[in-house]
């Protein structure tokens, strides 16, 4: 069984099942038509944030009016400069040899009021000339349309807690796909809606609403009625245009802390609130949202005197519209969790954590990144391939992002060792668990903004010099890696030393 992604230019055919070589450890290799390739993120590596009729987003306001909840007081105003450089970015996926490259449109940028009734024709040019550049290359673009960017003057009418924003995102994805979708084939709707619902509305991120148990639950509910909506009409008006539509979630694995029954239990609902609170409504048979996370959070509400669940309902119209409402599902995977029970009592102020019940730490002696949420694991990787694949019946996934952060340097072995361990895990997922995964995805291509962490924390294959004029981007030892592997697709043996 093979899945086929074509654009104008390239054809990929992905993934024959059972066309695996891992008989030796010196020959692990993926199936022949497994494409690899690298991510990034409009307000992560574009900059320009004011230039040529760009409108301003959530994460321009932010940064600038709330520095101060900002790594170093730092933004991404200027970052790697990639409106004016791409040509350079696209010069190193030509040296990476990938067969694909993830990146995000960056909505302010071609609807300044998020309306789409006032197009910026640069923010059109913009993308075209990137897209014909890879096109030019034969490299296929997967295409986020979302990735935490949003217009401030929808924030300033409620952002993604006013259930008028999903028309919004309607009227901007067919400006996407009448302007982009003769060079753009795949797309992905949302990403990690988890992190920026639950972060951005109910924690720090932008726009820093921190309403957890509350906003995260209505934004997520209009996320997931706009994904709906986007897929039906790429169904009804442009299947002959657009090939696959669907959408990227985070999971990191979820591991009980102990063997009890307590912690076992924990452990699934977590991975219920985490994951299912989105993939349930999209990729389960029956839709909507878990039945644990309905349960708990209805009785929680009423315990705290709530008249109604903050767990807003679906009509059975949108249950049925949104349930089905993806042709693969983008998985960001990075790292594992422990969860135990949540023994205390029931506190009266709402939040998603109240409501999920459980505990989340990570063990000490696991290595760990530059950033402190990430350590190392990779055994979690295929864990959490394994329950989606049990959970929704096999759905066909597609790695979107992967990847660490160190410190600055250019010889970063330890990235190198945790590809290895991460890529060992996703091949035995594969080949000896038959999950359906058809492509994987390194974030990132180049060091970047990483949000409220600044540029303190690189993920790039590329080093960025971030006081250069123009930000001289040089190859780490790990970008040789991921050459070997994405003109081999063979996991190399990893004794680099430059
Ligand atoms: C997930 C997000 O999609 C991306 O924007 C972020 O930089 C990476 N994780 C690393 O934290």
């Amino acid at each position: 069984m093979s899945w086929t992604l074509i654009t104008s230019l390239v054809v990929i055919t992905l993934g024959c099942a059972d066309a695996y070589n891992i008989e030796s450890p010196n020959t692990l290799c993926f199936p022949e038509h497994f494409s690899f390739g690298v991510a990034t993120a409009a307000y992560q590596i574009e900059g320009a944030w004011n230039v040529s009729g760009k409108g301003e987003s959530i994460w321009d306001r932010y940064t600038h009016d709330k520095p101060e909840r900002i790594f170093s007081r730092q933004n991404g105003d200027v970052t790697t400069d990639s409106y004016h450089l791409y040509k350079d970015d696209v010069s190193m996926l030509v040296q990476l040899g990938v067969q694909h490259y993830r990146f995000s449109i960056s909505w302010p940028r071609i609807l300044p009021s998020g309306l789409s009734n006032e197009v910026n024709e640069d923010g059109i040019r913009y993308y075209l000339e990137l897209l014909t550049e890879l096109n030019n290359h034969g490299i296929t673009p997967i295409v986020t349309m979302y990735h935490w960017d949003l217009p401030q003057a929808l924030q300033d009418l409620g952002g993604w807690t006013n259930p008028t924003i999903a028309d919004y995102f309607v009227d901007y994805a067919r400006v996407l796909f009448d302007n982009f979708g003769s060079r753009a084939k795949t797309w992905l709707t949302f990403n990690e809606p988890m992190s920026f619902c639950h972060d951005g509305y109910g924690g720090n991120d932008a726009p820093g609403a921190r309403s957890s148990g509350f906003e995260d639950y209505m934004c997520a509910h209009h996320v997931l009625r706009a994904h709906g909506m986007v897929y039906r009409m790429y169904r009804d008006e442009y299947a002959d245009k657009i090939d696959y539509v669907g959408i990227t979630l985070d999971f990191s694995w979820l591991e009980p802390a102990t063997t009890s029954e307590d912690d076992q239990k924990a452990a699934e609902i977590a991975r219920q609130f985490y994951m299912g609170w989105y993939a349930h409504p999209i990729f389960s048979k029956t839709g909507d949202y878990p039945p644990i996370m309905r349960e708990r959070v209805d009785a929680i509400s009423k315990l705290q005197h709530f008249p109604r669940s903050r767990l807003p309902r679906f009509t059975p119209e949108e249950v049925k519209m949104i349930r089905g409402s993806a042709d693969f599902l983008g998985l960001n995977h990075y790292t594992t969790y422990l969860i135990s029970k949540n023994k205390g009592k029931i506190s009266l102020l709402p939040s998603f954590e109240e409501d999920m019940g459980g505990i989340i730490s990570q063990k000490k002696e696991w290595p760990k990144s530059n950033s402190t949420w990430l350590k190392v694991v990779p055994w979690g990787f295929r864990k959490s391939l394994n329950w989606v694949r049990l959970e929704y019946d096999n759905p066909k996934v597609f790695i979107t992002e992967n990847g660490m952060s160190l410190e600055r340097g250019l010889k970063d072995s330890r990235r190198i060792n945790y590809l290895d361990g991460y890529l060992k895990s996703l091949l035995m997922a594969m080949a000896k668990d038959k999950c359906r995964v058809y492509g994987y995805t390194y974030w990132s291509l180049l060091d970047n903004f990483e949000w409220t962490r600044g540029f303190s924390e690189r993920f790039g294959l590329y080093d960025v010099d971030y006081e250069s004029p123009n930000k001289t981007r040089t190859p780490r030892s790990s970008a040789h890696y991921f050459k070997e592997l994405a003109q081999t697709r063979c996991i190399p043996a990893w004794n680099y030393t430059t």
